[in-house]
């Protein structure tokens, strides 16, 4: 009986609706233009149009462009249609032709703000290009689980890093009229149990590192859109997790945007509706929460208010607006010019790229006298190494390998739902390094066969290829550790996939004394073969320029410049979430606390592979006059000289960390960098200043930030290669909140 009366109200809701504009809920006046904006466009909408606000379809033959999900707009009030694409390291699109870019973490490894900026836009141009109003990324969990099965799409282990460059990044893609959504909004730092795990944070942890990223990029990059995460946090599925999305991002962080969830996230109509979820993704495999009816059925039965429907309305018109999408919606169809896009991806390559190791200056090889070059393994004659999932280019330009037999991860055998991360480029390395030394003999010994791309190495392979070392000048081995999203967590951070890539190393370096290994990861990786080669290359996921960028690198055209944005541990059993067994838990607790990423191995005097922030140069630098300053507001100004004392010109990374006197903080923490470009000689003045959230910790009991005023100031090229120090003075009134 209950539930008839229940039904004939939403009918009679529903009737009424069609027919006549629902009155908004009166509001507060809102101050800016774009919210005036939303409020006046909101009062016009009929109920019916405000509901295809909160609930995107799949791509339909009318919106065609190979995107994840679709908007309809109101034509009669001239609101276009929002077509919205994943977008981490290019335009997702399933149907159009995009750029692959160097994966994420690569450009977090370059620690350089201008090229996030830029790769935001560059990423932008394209999805516009092709019709798209919303991109899906940049993301920032954090690299909690160094086996993270999506730590390419991530930036790195350190919040302030992320937070600043994820910021940036949405800045460059909004600044092309494309909304940006930051994900994935917050715990999700595994894949293990990726539909639902319990991620166990405590309230300090959660505010000094996982939302930090989110906080930073939310304050300085404007995003359009927040996307909620499929796991729960403390309880609540983030989706419908009243204390992230309303009392955290919406009321203290007084974030405007609108928040839609992860593709299949959303578990509820009223109680994510009230939780603060503006809009439901990815419900064209089921049936939809925030479809017509429940939503109806929830007005009529006051579970929730027509004020919040307003308010989720509201919240995207604003953010069509603010993006300019609102006046200037894409229409797709335009000319893409991939030859600068692929340029670009190489110079991305270049600056992200890190040198590990470079014994008796191995590196940068001597054009002119090298006779003979072995380039062996990872399809280094044909291919690069992809993050697979929505973090990848659905349709590269040259297209992938056919499969993933061999493939294995914790939970995962094969690509399942996705394709081959083995990325076919135009100038594959051993192609790129013939280019830059054409005079040498540039041979390739390794598997050829596409069709089972990840079977270990034969017996007679690795013979062929410790021969072909062993009569070259120099042997260039490539590994790599493929990861991607929904193929489950690694199992190890050793090299798999192929498992016996660590005998082909080693069987090379027992050949020649010239090898040089470059790892093509989106994770750490253990090198049980450290010892034994001339030099060690990080080059990430490189992007479909990583052949060209590599072979800059390797001849010195170009001086490498990146820096580890995690932590290399020396062991498996050395890393904060190994525990007893390397089991990673379903519903993990946090229970390093704030000890997570470098500041584990600092805390617990854990020597690791390469640190955090490291990275070598073919020059070198010198740091010197470190002063240090409090200002105004609890800012602290650091001062000191850097001078390029090689015989190269080159970038350093200089980066400032702080040692908060509290109770459970870690030994250093980052407070702030900066990339400096420096001529042979030259010496520059850096000045980098340490906001007051970056010297505070969060006080649980007045829950808010607390500035701790005792704190050291450490100068360094990494976490662990301090140069310089000194104690940061103590303000002249008593400690404020952080802003
Ligand atoms: C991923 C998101 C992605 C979405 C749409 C989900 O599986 O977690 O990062 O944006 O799919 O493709």
């Amino acid at each position: 009986m209950q539930s008839n009366r229940v039904w004939i109200a939403v009918l009679l809701f529903a009737i009424f609706s069609l027919s006549y504009p629902v009155k908004a809920q009166e509001n507060k006046a809102p101050e800016d233009p774009a919210s005036q904006r939303a409020e006046e466009l909101l009062k016009k909408l009929t109920l019916d149009e405000k509901l295809q606000f909160i609930l995107s379809k799949y791509p339909s033959n009318a919106n065609p462009g190979g995107g994840v999900g679709y908007i309809e707009g109101v034509t009669r009030l001239h609101i276009p249609d929002v077509n919205i694409s994943d977008s981490a390291t290019g335009s997702g699109s399933a149907t159009q032709l995009s750029t692959t870019f160097p994966a994420t973490i690569a450009l977090a490894a370059s620690w350089d703000r201008k090229l996030s900026y830029d790769y935001g836009k560059e990423v932008a141009i394209q999805l516009r290009a092709q019709g798209f109003a919303m991109g899906l990324g940049g993301a920032a969990n954090l690299t909690r689980e160094p086996r993270g099965g999506r730590s390419f799409e991530y930036l790195g282990e350190d919040p302030i890093l992320a937070g600043e460059l994820l910021a940036q990044r949405t800045q460059g893609t909004q600044s092309q009229k494309v909304m940006a959504s930051i994900k994935h909004f917050a715990g999700n730092e595994q894949e293990t149990n990726r539909m639902g795990g319990n991620s166990q944070i405590d309230e300090r942890t959660l505010r000094e590192l996982y939302l930090l990223p989110f906080d930073i990029a939310v304050e300085q990059g404007h995003p359009a859109s927040v996307m909620c995460s499929y796991n729960r946090l403390n309880g609540d599925y983030a989706c419908e997790n009243a204390e992230l999305l309303t009392n955290i991002l919406k009321t203290q962080w007084h974030y405007p945007g609108q928040v839609q969830s992860d593709w299949g996230a959303t578990h509820s109509t009223s109680k994510a509706i009230n939780a603060g979820l503006d809009e439901e993704e990815g419900s064209d495999a089921g049936p939809a929460f925030f479809a017509r009816n429940p939503v109806l059925y929830a007005l009529a039965n006051h579970d929730i208010t027509m004020a919040r429907i307003d308010d989720m309305v509201r919240r995207k018109l604003y953010a069509m607006i603010s993006s300019g999408v609102m006046d200037d919606p894409p229409h797709g169809g335009e000319k893409i010019d991939f030859d600068a896009a692929r340029n670009f991806a190489q110079s991305v390559e270049e600056q992200s790229i890190v040198l590990l190791k470079n014994d008796n200056q191995q590196l940068p090889l001597p054009t002119a006298k090298l006779k003979r070059i072995a380039v062996i393994g990872s399809h280094a004659d044909a291919a690069v190494m992809s993050g697979g999932g929505s973090g990848d280019t659905i349709h590269p330009v040259t297209g992938s390998f056919p499969g993933c037999e061999g493939l294995e991860f914790v939970d995962h055998n094969g690509c399942g739902w996705w394709r081959s991360p083995w990325l076919k480029i135009p100038v594959p390395l051993m192609n790129a390094i013939r280019e830059v030394t054409p005079a040498s003999e540039v041979e390739f010994s390794g598997v050829r066969d596409e069709q089972v791309p990840f079977r270990a190495y034969s017996p007679g392979e690795i013979a062929a290829a410790a021969a072909l070392a062993c009569k070259s000048d120099v042997a260039i081995v490539v590994v790599a550790q493929p990861a991607g999203e929904d193929f489950g967590d690694l199992k190890t951070l050793r090299l798999q996939n192929p498992s016996n890539q660590d005998e082909l190393v080693d069987a090379v370096a027992a050949a020649n004394p010239h090898t040089i290994v470059v790892i093509e990861s989106g994770n750490p990786v253990l090198m049980p073969w450290k010892d034994k080669v001339a030099a060690i290359i990080e080059a990430w996921y490189p992007g479909e320029a990583g052949g060209r960028a590599l072979a800059s690198v390797l001849f010195g055209k170009v001086n490498p410049s990146g820096k580890l944005p995690f932590t290399f541990p020396a062991r498996n059993e050395d890393t904060p979430t190994w525990g007893d067994s390397g089991v990673i838990s379903k519903d993990p607790i946090y229970s390093e606390k704030l000890n997570s990423g470098y500041r584990w191995y600092d805390a617990k005097k854990i020597a690791p592979l390469f640190e955090f922030g490291y990275g070598l140069s073919y020059t070198h630098f010198r740091y010197s006059d470190l002063t240090v300053k409090r200002g105004a507001d609890h800012i602290i100004q650091v001062s000191f000289s850097i001078k390029n004392d090689g015989a190269q010109a080159g970038a350093e990374v200089a980066q400032v960390y702080l040692g908060i006197d509290a109770a459970g903080e870690p030994p250093l923490r980052l407070g702030g960098w900066s990339k400096i470009r420096l001529e042979p000689g030259e010496v520059q003045q850096v000045n980098i200043s340490l906001s007051p959230k970056a010297q505070s910790i969060w006080d649980t009991s007045a829950n808010d930030w607390r500035v701790i005023p005792d704190s050291l100031v450490y100068v360094g090229a990494s976490s662990r290669d301090i140069r310089l120090e000194e104690s940061a003075p103590r303000p002249a009134a008593k400690a404020k909140k952080a802003a």
